[in-house]
């Protein structure tokens, strides 16, 4: 199989997940086992002590996408050889071994579904010392002991050795710091042995073949729902996917690609939906019914999709739409397993005709009195229950864009990069005693501006790229361009969303930067 360039490598869940396709004496004719191939590909430079146990190898765990990274560097820095199926089987390998628990993975899944770059870190100190080149998330989805903590640092400056000047480094001295008291710091927050780790490791992986019942919400087009059939591929944790798809303005769409499920819950699928391709990053909930996290369009993961999948008694997934305005009648779909019983959309919501029920959908027209009071409800079907699952307001109080703060690529113009968009969406929220509360996203009317003074007068507007209907921001061209001296087509924007309530309309704003294009890539950013 080709190899692909780095930049397009973590799209590779591709060639690993439809290895799950494979047929299984295909698969597996002749391939050595993870154990196998550590012993074969790995042991000669990673010596075993005396328990067995590999130097290094033996000492951290990580996600998939973190042992991804690993292995490649040993490919690229240290001459390894692996062919695509043993460098899959690795993977798998190591990340059912040595992978992290679900709790562990959870602070840092943005960055694995790769929903944004803004992070929050909650160490300040470290993230000066380790994310200023990379995330946060990079560091914070590896766990080691302090000796494996402080070689890292070595590689880092034995490979970089520029690094204490570079990334504004220079506040601090990082050297002493990485080499001395950090390694301590960091077994002490991420360390090697965990009761989260130790505890997971006896839990029994679910099989997942099955019929699943679907919902998820894609910005930029909106509500979709259907049913997704796992089946089984070769192997174990390997399956294969067939999606039918409605999206909430009528149109069908058939998706189907396969799927590895490794650690016994993190869920790396590759699919075909229509001419795009598309990466899936999910996670399964421990008791094994729900699967819940986010696909995106390979080499533009900006676009992409919330997903839910739901299998199992009693079990809502969505509804669409999700909320409803005081006074105001429609037709609200709940999507779920095994549904059954009186359906209850909360106080002030009457259900004035059910249109459809069925075990997986409840379509009914519902009304809020035009006194409804403002704020979340519990919905049920019979024993189903999804709490908080739907928004009654009386007035849009304010927008919000998500993403807030956004970085864009340019690209194309001959060059081998493509442009990478961004896709924003316009929230609404509700004012509350409490707070304010998110009703959802709604059309809204987008326009693009300078951020400020330099950007209005370098018109970075009119260069930087254009933004859609749908709130699609489309890059310009990479290179120079004459029109502006020569330079090229960075820009500092401020995205405007408009939303009408009513006779009012209701702004939003978010910050776009429109960088040069990204010639490197991880998959772990
Ligand atoms: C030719 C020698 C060689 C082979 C073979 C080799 N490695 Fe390494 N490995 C190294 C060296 C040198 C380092 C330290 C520098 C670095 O981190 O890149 C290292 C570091 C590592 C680390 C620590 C990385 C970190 O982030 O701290 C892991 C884990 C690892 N290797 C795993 C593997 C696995 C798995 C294999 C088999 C697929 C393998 N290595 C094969 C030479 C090798
Ligand atoms: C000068 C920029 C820079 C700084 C500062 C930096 N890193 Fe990195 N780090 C990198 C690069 C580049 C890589 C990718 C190496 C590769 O290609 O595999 C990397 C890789 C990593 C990896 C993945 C290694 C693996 O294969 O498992 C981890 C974990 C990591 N860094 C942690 C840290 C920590 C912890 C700190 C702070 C002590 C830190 N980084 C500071 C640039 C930096």
């Amino acid at each position: 199989m080709k190899r692909m360039s780095l930049g397009l490598r973590f799209a590779a869940w591709a060639s690993l997940a439809l290895a799950a396709l494979m047929p299984a004496h295909e698969a597996h004719a002749a391939e050595p086992s993870g154990p196998a191939l550590l012993n074969a590909k790995c042991s000669t430079c990673h010596a075993r002590s005396e328990t067995g146990a590999l130097f290094r190898i033996d000492a951290q765990r990580k996600t998939p996408e973190g042992w991804m990274m690993t292995i490649d560097r040993m490919q690229k820095w240290h001459g390894v050889i692996l062919t695509e199926a043993e460098e899959a089987t690795l993977i798998k390998h190591l990340a059912d071994t040595r992978g992290l628990a679900p709790e562990e993975a959870a602070p840092f899944r943005y960055a694995v579904e790769r929903r944004t770059l803004v992070e929050t870190p909650d160490d300040s100190d470290l993230a000066a010392m380790c994310a200023r080149c990379h995330s946060y998330a990079r560091v914070g989805l590896q766990r080691r002991a302090e000796g494996e903590w402080r070689r890292l640092a070595h590689m880092h400056l034995g490979q970089w050795p520029t690094l204490e000047y570079q990334s504004l480094s220079r506040d601090r001295k990082w050297w002493e710091l990485a080499s001395g008291e950090l390694p301590g710091k960091l077994a002490a927050k991420w360390p090697l042995v965990s009761e989260a780790w130790t505890a997971w490791q006896r839990h029994p992986t679910a099989s997942l073949a099955g019929r699943w019942r679907v919902a998820g919400h894609r910005p930029g087009k909106g509500d979709y729902q259907g049913v997704l059939t796992i089946g089984r591929g070769n192997g174990e944790d390997r399956y294969s996917l067939d999606y039918q798809l409605t999206w909430a303005d009528g149109t069908v769409e058939r998706a189907s690609g396969g799927a590895v499920l490794y650690t016994g819950y993190e869920w790396r699928g590759a699919v075909t939906l229509g001419n795009e391709r598309v990466s899936e990053v999910l996670r399964l909930s421990p008791d094994g019914t729900r699967l819940h996290g986010r696909w995106f369009v390979d080499g533009q993961d900006a676009i992409g999709a919330d997903m839910v999948a739901v299998r199992g008694k009693a079990v809502i997934a969505a509804l669409s739409p999700a909320y409803l305005k005081a006074g105001e009648t429609r037709r609200i779909t709940i999507a779920g397993s095994g549904l059954g019983g009186t359906v209850s959309l909360g106080a002030d919501v009457r259900i004035d005709k059910i249109e459809t029920a069925t075990a997986e959908t409840v379509t009914v027209i519902a009304s809020a009195q035009a006194k409804a009071k403002p704020g979340l409800r519990d919905v049920a079907v019979g024993t189903a229950k999804a709490s908080g699952a739907l928004a009654v307001y009386d007035a849009v109080s304010s927008v919000r864009v998500e993403p807030e703060t956004m970085l864009a690529r340019l690209g194309g113009g001959g060059a081998p990069v493509p442009v990478a968009p961004a896709q924003f969406e316009a929230v609404a929220y509700m004012a509350a005693p409490e707070g304010e509360i998110r009703i959802g996203p709604m059309p809204a009317k987008w326009s693009a501006a300078g951020f400020d003074e330099t950007a209005i007068h370098d018109e970075d507007a009119r260069f930087g790229g254009v933004v859609s209907a749908s709130g699609l921001f489309t890059p310009a061209e990479a290179g120079p361009n004459s029109k502006r001296n020569g330079n090229n087509n960075v820009a500092n924007l401020l995205i405007k969303a408009e939303i009408g309530d009513g006779a009012r309309v209701v702004e939003g704003k978010a910050h776009l930067i429109v960088a040069p294009q990204r010639w490197n890539d991880a998959a772990i950013r």
